[in-house]
């Protein structure tokens, strides 16, 4: 009677889904809001940390992507396709197998997380290595959509957005109100402008449904957060205020340029009075550690943009005390183990060797009997 149902299920009524969708799902959402104990006190203020790695692949997309196989399968599609960055493709792959649909997923040629290439592989789906960066796998993707019988699932199709969309929710009904302020990370964008959408309806009486569907629902928040986006350095569009076309950032998931939500991204900071700003790569492994180190929450550098951000914040003394604070870490670190096994200067780390026996292993803790 408590088990999580999914996110398409346990907000149905402010879903584009009837009684009648057959619901693809792996029982996406319901992941945990962290309180962020070393973030709060470093900042005076209540900060969470809403941990999308503990999604079915590890990611926020399935979020989305459980709304977008529902609608392929309602479209009667047999074939579904993306661009990624890895986790998309992972999410596409695995909810693509649930619904018994073909799955063709693009990345970005060298530039994905080895987790990621492995969850699209395991699950089944054509991956084709495009020698050209995530905005040029995009551009495929789109296009193949159009002229081909095949279901493009990114976040350029609604139904991602309205999944994504219930993160907020949860948040909301996790606090009891919005937060003051909500901290994520920026790539193509999608997801910034889904929490934004997300904030809106449950601040107001919102309308879902057609027809004999049709429902008003009551406000559930009384308040919107000021909504904080942080990009990597190297692929900063909206920091530059137009399109990069060689974006570069270690942290390969958000490593885009030419952002598809680009309007909804900029009405989400701009409605919300926040902004969107860029942190370096030493910023995003640094807040990667902290994560790892202080909160005891392991994420993916891409993940880490959001309490660089807000650490980056804290050091211009621009985080107000006493506000509660949402930073989103979108996935889980295991997609890209690597940046754990580095030190701060950059070297190797290498794991301390010992003899088998009691007595070695005593002396290396540096314990006495
Ligand atoms: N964090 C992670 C871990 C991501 O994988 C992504 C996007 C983002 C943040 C940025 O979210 O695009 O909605 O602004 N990954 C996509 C992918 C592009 O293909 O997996 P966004």
């Amino acid at each position: 009677a408590h088990q999580w149902r999914g996110v398409i299920r346990e907000y149905a009524d402010r879903l584009p889904v009837t009684e009648a969708t057959r619901v693809i799902t792996l029982g996406e959402g319901g992941t945990p809001l962290v309180h962020a104990q070393q973030l709060s006190a470093l900042t005076g203020s209540e900060v969470y940390l809403k941990v999308e790695g503990m999604n079915p692949t590890g990611s926020f997309k399935d979020r989305g992507m459980t709304m977008a196989m529902t609608a392929a399968v309602q479209a009667g599609a047999k074939a579904v396709v993306c661009a990624s960055t890895g986790n998309t493709s992972a999410s596409a792959a695995a909810y693509a197998t649930t619904a018994g649909l073909t799955c063709a997923v693009l990345v970005p040629e060298g530039k994905i997380a080895m987790g990621k290439l492995s969850q699209a592989i395991a699950h089944g789906a054509t991956l084709l290595q495009v020698d050209g960066n995530f905005d040029d796998c995009l551009e495929i993707a789109r296009k193949l959509a159009e002229a081909y019988p095949v279901f493009l699932v990114n976040s350029v199709n609604p139904a991602r957005i309205e999944g994504q969309k219930t993160a907020a929710f949860e948040i909301v009904d996790a606090l009891g109100d919005a937060p003051d302020v909500h901290v994520l990370p920026v790539g193509n964008a999608g997801n910034i402008s889904a929490y934004w959408k997300g904030y809106k309806e449950y601040a107001g009486e919102s309308s879902y449904g057609e027809g004999a569907e049709a429902r008003t629902l009551p406000a559930v928040s009384t308040k919107l957060p000021v909504m904080w986006g942080f990009q990597a350095e190297g692929a900063a569009p909206f920091v530059a205020g137009h399109p990069i076309t060689h974006p570069e950032t270690i942290a390969t998931a958000i490593r885009i340029g030419n952002p598809a939500s680009w309007e909804t991204a900029v009405a989400a900071r701009d409605e919300s009075g926040g902004l969107i700003d860029a942190v370096s790569d030493e910023q995003i492994l640094a807040a990667h550690r902290w994560l790892s180190a202080k909160e005891a929450v392991f994420v993916e550098p891409g993940s880490a943009a959001s309490v660089a951000g807000l650490l980056k914040m804290h050091a211009a003394g621009k985080v107000p005390a006493g506000q509660r604070i949402v930073c989103t870490v979108t996935g889980h670190g295991l997609k890209d183990p690597q940046w754990a096994l580095r030190t701060e200067s950059g070297e190797q780390v290498e794991p301390v060797k010992v003899a088998n026996d009691v007595v070695s292993v005593a002396g290396v803790l540096g314990l006495e009997p």
